[in-house]
């Protein structure tokens, strides 16, 4: 008897305790009412007498061994998990191979925003890019806006303080990306054809539709002889390279100080009887007046423009009916797309 209880003394040290799984059948084997141990005390009257004392010592010795043998390799594998966020599982057996680590992607609207850029590129387009802080003669003025125009309000645009004793409130975050088409006509010679993406900011309340922030993607084509039937040409290509041919969409007449004349293109959103028409985007033929503030001669030059809203393709080509998805960061959200 002695001998079996030394062998049991010798296995319970020499366990080893490093997964739940390996706990789990070590409390099977030995602490269980099924287990060793019990096994052992139940064999206590087969003992002979004057040796019942001393094996019984030796199985309470042997129960509490495995008891403190298996609380201390509990406690510690349940530290190991608590210090391993990181999605890694603790150490159940070192040959296996680590769980593959989770991959990042890119963000739907950088997903939309490449796909924006993709079908201009193929038409030939480049890139352009201008300064998210804006002065107002960019934002504003250049592009035809009347000084009493509203979105020159405090309501709607975020005006910025060049400096503490400066009372002239002269820089604006852009409320559009137009303003990089004035950049990029002063800063080269026509002919233009550039698409310029970027992040806007308006002093909107934050809804299921509207944010403080948003992206556009702008163009821009300039030179002799550009048609509104280009333009209009463009367009549909455009919609038809996103949404796939059968794109429902329609153009209708629309206004904007720096387009004569001016026109909004919308995506039906929903099925044959219950949807809307959502606006993506304005466009139209340059207006003279910005070409003359610009130094290009309206009188040789003409050109169409377009601006554009990614979140709201987004939301179209992936069905997202609320737009504070796309800035919440979530990861059930994000890893969808
Ligand atoms: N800037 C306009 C807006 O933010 C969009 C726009 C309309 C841009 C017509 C254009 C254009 O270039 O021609 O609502």
């Amino acid at each position: 008897m002695s001998q079996l209880t030394d062998r049991i003394k010798e296995e319970i040290h020499e366990a080893v305790l490093n997964s739940k799984d390996e706990l789990e059948s070590f409390r099977l084997k030995y602490i269980s009412r099924k287990g060793r141990i019990t096994e052992l005390l139940s064999k206590i009257g087969s003992v002979a007498p004057h040796e019942r004392k001393e094996f019984g010592q030796k199985v309470n010795h042997l129960k509490e061994l495995a008891h403190k043998k298996f609380s201390e390799a509990k406690e510690k594998l349940e530290k190991n998990n608590e210090g391993n966020n990181s999605g890694i599982r603790a150490l159940d057996d070192p040959t296996l191979m680590p769980a593959p680590p989770a991959f990042g992607r890119l963000h739907p609207l950088s997903q939309t925003q490449q796909m924006i850029k993709d079908v201009f590129f193929r038409l030939g387009f480049t890139i352009s890019d201008g300064p998210e802080l804006e002065d107002d003669f960019h934002n504003f003025t250049a592009l035809n806006f009347p000084p009493e125009h509203p979105a020159r309000d405090m309501q709607d645009t975020f005006f910025i303080k060049k400096t503490d004793n400066d009372d002239e409130d002269d820089l604006v975050l852009r409320t559009h990306t137009s303003p990089v088409q004035i950049r990029l006509m002063q800063s080269s010679k026509p002919p233009f054809r550039s698409i310029m993406p970027g992040r806007v900011y308006r002093n909107e309340s934050i809804t299921a539709k509207s944010y403080c922030l948003f992206h556009q993607v702008e163009g821009l084509y300039v030179d002799k002889d550009v048609s509104l039937a280009e333009l209009i040409d463009t367009l549909v290509m455009f919609v038809e390279m996103i949404y796939g041919e059968g794109v429902r969409y329609q153009i209708r007449p629309s206004f904007f100080p720096f387009t004569e004349p001016s026109l909004e293109m919308d995506i039906w959103w929903g099925d044959e009887k219950n949807g809307k028409w959502l606006e993506i985007l304005g466009a139209g033929m340059v207006h003279p007046n910005v070409l003359k503030a610009c130094g290009v001669d309206p009188e040789i030059y003409s050109g169409f423009a377009f601006g554009m809203g990614v979140e709201r393709i987004a939301m179209l080509l992936y069905g997202i009916d609320d737009i504070r998805h796309l800035y919440d960061n979530d990861l059930r959200f994000l890893q969808q797309f």
